[in-house]
């Protein structure tokens, strides 16, 4: 199990926008949802666009260049509720945003 990383303050996520950050090597985004810190893999499966730089409606983030919707609370893809991408937990400690990276990154439910 991964351990919590430290990735923002909560001040510099705003509701509707997506913030990209660093967790070692790998790009998550991250979501401000009605006042909660939610994260999900930063990289489109279609064809690798940055998710945070999509547009955020009632949760569900729309990629900027196709426009697959996927759901900012658990990575399901809004289309295709089947199949989801990397999900991670996210918690507030102080003000500090912090990330718990989910693995498998992206995974297919039946
Ligand atoms: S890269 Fe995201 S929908 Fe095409």
């Amino acid at each position: 199990m991964s351990e919590f990383h430290t990735v923002c303050k909560v001040q510099e996520l705003r509701e509707g926008e997506g913030k990209t950050v660093a967790v070692g090597k790998k790009l998550v985004a991250v979501f401000l949802v009605e006042g909660n810190p939610f994260a999900i893999d930063d990289c489109c499966p279609h064809m690798g666009a940055s998710l945070s730089g999509g547009y955020v409606e009632s949760g569900i983030v729309t990629c900027p260049w196709h426009a697959w919707r996927f759901r900012v609370t658990d990575g399901t893809w809004a289309d295709n509720p089947r199949i989801k991408i990397g999900c991670h937990s996210v918690r507030v400690v102080g003000d500090d945003v912090q990330v718990q990276l989910a693995s498998p990154t992206a995974e297919r439910t039946s």
